[in-house]
C-alpha cells in the first residue's frame, strides 16, 4: 500500500465522542436556540454554487466585529483559517508557539503543515504570564505565535493592555489571536488590526452564535494581510446553506445576546454547584469551566449516566472541562456527579 507522507504517519486521527447521551457538555457548543426560533428558507438557492466571496456574510460580520468587509476572510470554521495561516507563513524549519494547555488542535495543525511546534507553560493556576510569553518568543523566534484568548481549556484570560504589551514587543512574528470565546467575557482586540501589521484575529460562529454545525469562522486583519491570505482560500469554501443561515443569525443578534447572558449567569451557578460538590473549578471567561477532582475517570462514569464532559487528564491530571448548557442540563450534570460521588463512597 502506498503510505501517506512521513510526517503524517504517527498522527492519531481526531475522533469525537459518539456515545449516546442525554446531555452533551463536552464540546463547548451553544444550544440550538436560534434555528428553533427564527429560521426561514424562503429565498434559499441550493442549485447554484455559493457566493465564493461570501459578500453578505462578510458585510454582516464587519458590522458585528467593528471592521471593514475588506478586513475579513471567511473559512470553514476558524479551524480552516488557522491551518491556512500556518501553511501560508511557515516553511518546514519554522516554528509555531502556543500555550500549554491550549486548544488541542494547534499542535495537530502544525503536524499537518509539517512545521515545528513549541509551547509556553502556564502558571500553577493555569493563567499565563506576559514575561514568560515574551521570554519564550526571544528564545524560540517563532514564525507564528498563537494566543488563545480566552484560553481553551483553562478559561483564563489575558487583559487587553497585556495583549498590547505583547504586540508592542513582537513585530517580526505573525500573531494569531484566537478569540473563539471572546463574546463570553473580556474585550476583543479586533480594533487593533490596523495598528499591528502582524496581527490576525480569529472569530467563529461556533460558540456564542451556537452555530457549530455550520462551520463558519472569520479571519480579521489589515487589508494587506487579508489580500495575501486570499491566495490560499479555496473557492466556494463556505456552502450556501451555511451562508444563508449565518446571515439570518446576524438579523437576530438579540437572541445571541440573550444566550450570552444566560451562559454568564449559568457559569456562575455552575461554579458554585461544582464547589459545593467539592470539585475545584477555575475562573472562566468562556462558555465552559475547567475543574479538578480526585475522582478518576469521572467522564466515563458520567458517560454511563448519559452526560458527556471532556477529560483532560492525559495532559493535566484529574482535570475535566464542562460546557455551560441549559439550566436543566447543568442541573442534571450536578445530580449525576452527586450519584457518582455516592457510588464512590459506597465502594471505599
Ligand atoms: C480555541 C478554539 N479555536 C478554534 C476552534 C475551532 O472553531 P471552529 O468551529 O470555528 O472551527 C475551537 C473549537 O473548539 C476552539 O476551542
Amino acid at each position: 500500500m502506498i503510505d501517506i507522507k512521513k510526517n503524517l504517519r504517527t498522527l492519531i486521527p481526531y475522533k469525537v465522542n459518539t456515545k449516546p447521551y442525554d446531555v452533551k457538555l463536552d464540546a463547548n457548543e451553544g444550544s440550538n436556540y436560534l434555528l428553533n426560533a427564527k429560521l426561514n428558507l424562503d429565498n434559499f438557492v441550493p442549485q447554484l454554487y455559493p457566493d465564493s466571496d461570501a459578500v453578505l456574510l462578510r458585510e454582516n460580520m464587519a458590522r458585528y466585529y467593528g471592521c471593514k468587509k475588506s478586513n475579513i476572510m471567511v473559512g470553514n470554521g476558524s479551524s480552516e483559517l488557522i491551518l491556512n495561516v500556518i501553511n501560508s507563513f511557515c516553511d518546514k524549519e519554522d516554528k509555531v508557539i502556543t500555550f500549554e494547555p491550549s486548544f488541542s488542535m494547534y499542535p495537530i495543525y502544525c503536524k499537518l503543515a509539517d512545521v515545528k511546534y513549541s509551547s509556553i507553560k502556564s502558571q500553577d493556576n493555569y493563567s499565563f504570564k506576559i514575561e514568560n510569553i515574551l521570554n519564550k518568543y526571544d528564545e524560540e523566534k517563532p514564525k507564528i505565535l498563537i494566543i488563545c484568548n480566552p484560553n481553551n481549556p483553562t478559561g483564563s484570560y489575558i487583559e487587553k493592555k497585556d495583549i498590547i504589551k505583547i504586540l508592542d514587543y513582537i513585530n517580526d512574528t505573525v500573531v494569531i489571536l484566537d478569540e473563539a470565546y471572546i463574546e463570553f467575557g473580556g474585550e476583543s482586540s479586533v480594533d487593533l488590526i490596523n495598528n499591528y501589521e502582524n496581527l490576525i484575529v480569529m472569530r467563529t460562529l461556533s460558540k456564542a452564535f451556537g452555530l457549530a454545525g455550520l462551520r463558519v469562522g472569520g479571519l480579521i486583519s489589515n487589508e494587506r494581510m487579508v489580500d495575501n491570505l486570499w491566495k490560499v482560500k479555496l473557492p466556494y469554501n463556505i456552502n450556501s446553506a451555511s451562508q444563508y443561515i449565518a446571515n439570518q443569525a446576524f438579523e437576530n443578534l438579540n437572541i445571541i445576546e440573550d444566550h450570552i447572558d444566560h451562559v454568564k449567569m449559568e457559569r456562575n451557578r455552575m461554579k458554585q454547584m461544582l464547589e459545593k460538590e467539592e470539585m475545584k473549578p477555575y475562573n472562566s471567561m468562556t462558555n465552559f469551566i475547567m475543574f479538578e477532582t480526585s475522582i478518576e475517570n469521572l467522564d466515563k462514569k458520567l458517560e454511563k449516566k448519559g452526560v458527556l464532559i471532556r477529560n483532560f487528564s492525559k495532559d493535566i491530571e484529574n482535570h475535566y472541562r464542562v460546557s455551560i448548557g441549559k439550566k436543566e442540563d447543568n442541573d442534571l450534570l450536578i445530580n449525576r456527579i452527586k450519584e457518582v460521588k455516592y457510588e464512590e463512597g459506597k465502594r471505599s
